[in-house]
This record gives structure tokens, C-alpha cells and sequence, in this order.
């Protein structure tokens, strides 16, 4: 997702008539009726290695990324935290499996740690106690049913790499897909989809152009861009190993999940800026993988060229790909990996101009955003209440890429905090309504994934914000989990395939359904 600190603010005003316009248009419905969900439809939760294992440097784990920026540089992150023992899952991946089986899941998605499989980054050394570790995870999760989804990368590059220019290094294509291989050899046979990489635009975008994950470069504009590139033909040569090497065997699933929140262009005098925030913001990683054509979106390679060229650069800085990279990246999708938490307003005048540092996509791409009244529920600013720009992201992804199956794999909401998380609740009931009604219209989303099964590791908000359906008590040696009120809410939904607005559980005490 991206931060509230990303938006800059109009006035009052422009904020009431433009949330007048996004709320009360559209075939976006809100019924308050009970609505059921298609035959077949998947319910899971999700995590990622470092925001919950711990076991930072157990059993010959080597550094990542985030264990460098946290030890190195703790006012990075927003309380000072680290995720070192983070929920200590390397350890109580049981009682993990048993809230999965309490909450009634068909699936969990979870990441593994690069550094923890493959210590030296390369695949000359498995480490087997980290790949035990995984095996455990896995046969607890099959024992009862419930799918592994793996994501092969969720941001905790090896640190080793990094020194290496990282994802800003052209080898990484072959160092991603070597360990992509190895997990496919390794895991294969039990897990049957596979998520290459995690959200590129946060990796590229947060973590090469600005200082908001690790590796916080700050190179914007030039280093965002090539990490852009050499992301999108790693997860493509992963994808097609996978696809000629183990699918044949394996016969699972491999594809991408990519963040995206919608920039709205319901305010007509600005639709063709909210247009180009959608394609510099997500559509730089759908649109080579999704569209007809292939390639990065002509707006942006148009208006970064056009920029790079008044600038003195001797080429655009948004790479070229060839047509054999175009050929090679497009299609190499399974499914649209979706993760969405909010919305924004955008709009471009000339107050716009000079707002950014240059070069930059701020400036390359020239757009300014806000939130609406109206949009923040609850303590926390991390996340926005905005369930029809979620309708809308679904129906753009409908229209734009001919209706591709959608996996929603992250959608959530952030607190600051305790058991009776009635704005959590609120969130999840509404946005999973605005899912419906895109189903509704013809769009083929398959699976909904809650983010988080439990509080974790936030990144640099460290443990500030809490997303968990599972309250965790850091201050505890045992990290006590204990379910939220959302989480009996969304064990009611997975149970009853419906969503009914007025359930309320009849107690707080969870158990076991019978069968899972
Ligand atoms: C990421 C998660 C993160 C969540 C909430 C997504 O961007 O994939 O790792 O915790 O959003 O911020």
C-alpha cells in the first residue's frame, strides 16, 4: 500500500464535492442484504516472512535487506523495532495452523525467506534447516487441508545482493530465477501456486526511488525505473522455468502480485491525469504482463522520454525493453495477484508544477493526490476507508485486460490496536460488498485474502500499526495471539459463504469447526 505521507491536500471544499461524486454514482451497490459468494470462491489470510517469523539469524540464516536497515539504522523505523523475533512463527507455526484452522481457511499465503533457504544468496548451499522449517509449515497446513500459497519473494532480498546493486543489477534476473528454481524443486511437489514477487512498485518505487522500505536509496527516477525492468524479466524468466520445467509435473499456478490502489477519475477535468497516476502507479507492472500489446504504458514511456529529454539525459530513463523482453514478459501471468487498500483524488494544475524534486516519477508523472472527507475511520491514517475505489480498481482491471482471473491476495485494514475492532470490521464487510458487486458485473475474482492472519512486522512503522484479525502481544516471550472481533466476523463469512451485515458473535471464545 502506499502511505498517507505520499498526499498532499486541497481545499475543503474540492474535498466535498468530490467525495459527493465518488460515493453516490455508479452501479456500485452496498446492499445490505445477506450476499452470497460464488460456488467455488476461496477464502485465506496472509504474511510475509520477515514481518513474522523472527528467528532473524537461527540456524544459519544470513542477513536480508531488512535485518541490515534495522540494525543499522533504527530511526528508520517508526518505533525503533526490528523484526527479530517479530511473531516468532519460526517457532509457533502450530499454533499458526491452528488459527488457520479456527478461522476455517482454505488457503494461507505466506513468503519464504531467501536468505533463510539459500544462505550465501546463490544456490551453491541449502540450508536444510530452513527448508525443514518450510516442510513443517507446509505438512501442519496439508494435514488439514488448507493450501499453501507462496510467495518465492516478499522484499528480504539477501543483504549480499544489495552490496550488488540489488534489484538495480541486470544479474538479478538470473539471481531471482536460481532461487525461484530451487523453491520450485524444493516445494513443488506440495505447493501448487506460486507468487513470484510481491508488489514491484513498493519494492521499486519505496525502496530505489524514495526512503520508504529497504533499501531506502533515494535514487528517484533513474533507479526505481531500472529496478522496474529488471523485476518485471525476472519474474518472467522465473515464470517461464516454472512453466516449461515443473508445470509438467507439478501442475500448478504461478503469477504476480501487484498493489495497486486507484487514483479516481470520477472528476472529469482530470480523468486523463487520474489515467496516468493508475499506469505510473501499477499499470508500469500490469500492462507489460496483462495487456494486448505488451510493454510499459505509452503515457508513461511518452511523458518520462519527454521529461528525460528537456532534463539534458541522452535517453529516457525509463528503460527500453526490446520486442523479445516485451514477448518474454507478456502473458506470464496465471492470475492477477491483487493487493489493494485504498483510494485517492488526484489532480494536476499548474500548482503541480515545481512540487517535485526533479528528476523523480513525482515530477515525470506530474499528479498530485489527496484523500476525501470523510475517508479516515479510526485512530490509524495508514490505511483509508474508500470500498468503491476497490470496485472501481476491479472493474478497471475487468475492462483493461479483457476480465483476467483475479486472486485478491491482500486487502486489510490498519489500527492502532485492541480486541473490539469495529472499524476493522466495518472495512472488511464493505470492501468484500464492493468485490461482490464487481462479481456482480462479469469480473472473474476468484479467492479473497485478509492482510493480516495476525499483527506483525509492519516495515517502517514497525509495530505502530496493526493489521492482525489476530491481536499478537509482542510484550510477551509467548507472543500470545488472541482473535479480534474481526476475526470471528470473517470466520462467520468463510464458514456461511455469505456476507451478512448484521452477524455479531454470540461469544469471544473460538474453537475448532468441525472438519477442518
Ligand atoms: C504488503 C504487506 C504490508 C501491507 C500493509 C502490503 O503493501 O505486501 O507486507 O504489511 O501492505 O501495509
Amino acid at each position: 500500500m502506499r502511505p498517507v505521507e505520499m498526499c498532499s491536500h486541497t481545499s475543503l471544499l474540492l474535498f466535498v464535492i468530490l467525495n459527493v461524486v465518488l460515493v453516490n454514482s455508479s452501479k456500485y451497490q452496498n446492499q445490505r442484504s445477506p450476499r452470497k459468494f460464488p460456488v467455488g470462491f476461496r477464502f485465506g489470510t496472509a504474511t510475509a516472512a520477515y514481518q513474522v517469523e523472527g528467528a532473524w539469524n537461527e540456524d544459519g540464516k544470513t542477513e536480508s535487506i531488512w535485518d541490515y536497515l534495522t540494525h543499522t539504522n533504527s530511526s528508520a523505523i517508526r518505533d525503533g523495532s526490528n523484526g527479530d523475533i517479530a511473531a516468532d512463527s519460526y517457532h509457533l507455526y502450530k499454533r499458526d495452523v491452528e488459527m488457520m484452522r479456527e478461522l476455517g481457511l482454505d488457503y494461507y499465503r505466506f513468503s519464504l525467506s531467501w536468505p533463510r533457504i539459500l544462505p550465501t544468496a546463490f544456490p551453491d548451499k541449502i540450508n536444510e534447516a530452513g527448508v525443514k522449517y518450510y516442510n513443517n509449515l507446509i505438512d501442519e497446513m496439508l494435514k488439514y487441508n488448507i493450501e499453501p500459497i507462496v510467495t518465492i519473494y516478499h522484499w528480504d532480498l539477501p543483504q549480499k545482493l544489495q552490496k550488488m546493486g540489488g534489484w538495480s543489477n541486470p544479474y538479478i534476473i538470473d539471481w531471482y530465477s536460481d532461487f525461484a528454481r530451487v523453491c520450485f524443486k524444493l516445494f513443488g511437489h506440495k505447493v501448487k501456486k506460486w507468487i513470484t514477487i510481491n508488489e514491484p512498485a513498493q519494492i521499486c518505487d519505496f525502496g530505489y526511488g524514495r526512503d520508504l522500505l529497504a533499501p531506502m536509496l533515494q535514487i528517484p527516477g533513474v533507479a526505481d525505473y531500472l529496478c522496474a525492468r529488471n523485476l518485471l524479466l525476472a519474474h518472467a524468466k522465473a515464470y517461464h522455468i516454472y512453466d516449461k520445467e515443473f508445470r509438467p509435473k507439478q501442475n500448478g499456478a504461478i503469477f504476480i502480485t501487484l498493489s495497486a490502489q486507484f487514483y479516481s477519475y470520477e472528476f472529469g477535468k482530470y480523468k486523463e491525469a487520474a489515467l496516468e497516476a493508475n499506469d505510473f502507479n501499477w499499470a508500469i507492472y500490469s500492462y507489460p504482463i496483462f495487456s494486448k500489446t505488451g510493454d510499459f504504458p505509452p503515457s508513461m514511456k511518452k511523458r518520462v522520454a519527454r521529461k528525460s529529454a528537456e532534463q539534458g539525459f541522452f535517453r529516457s530513463r525509463l528503460p527500453e525493453l526490446n520486442p523479445e523482453e516485451i514477448a518474454f514478459i507478456k502473458g506470464t501471468s496465471d492470475y492477477f495477484g491483487l493487493n489493494h487498500y485504498f483510494s485517492f483524488y488526484v489532480y494536476r494544475n499548474d500548482s503541480v508544477n515545481g512540487m517535485f524534486e526533479t528528476p523523480s516519477t513525482d515530477d515525470d508523472l506530474g499528479v498530485a493526490t489527496y484523500f476525501g472527507e470523510g475517508w479516515q475511520i479510526g485512530e490509524s491514517n495508514a490505511t483509508m476507508f474508500v470500498p468503491k475505489g476497490f470496485y472501481y480498481l476491479l472493474t478497471k482491471i475487468r475492462n483493461d485486460y479483457n476480465n483476467p482471473p483475479v486472486l485478491v491476495t491482500e486487502n486489510g485494514f490498519a489500527t492502532r490496536g485492541g480486541l473490539r475492532d469495529d472499524d476493522r470490521v466495518t472495512y472488511y464487510r464493505y470492501y468484500i460488498s464492493a468485490m461482490l458487486d464487481a462479481i456482480a458485473e462479469g469480473s472473474d475474482i476468484r479467492a479473497y485474502t485478509a492482510w493480516s492472519m495476525m499483527d506483525n512486522f509492519e516495515w517502517a512503522a514497525g509495530y505502530t500499526e496493526r493489521f492482525g484479525l489476530y491481536e499478537v502481544d509482542f510484550s510477551s516471550p509467548n507472543r500470545t495471539r488472541t482473535p479480534r472481533k474481526s476475526a470471528f466476523i470473517y470466520k462467520q463469512i468463510v464458514r456461511t459463504r455469505e456476507l451478512d451485515w448484521d452477524y455479531e458473535p454470540e461469544s469471544y471464545v473460538m474453537t475448532i469447526d468441525k472438519g477442518h
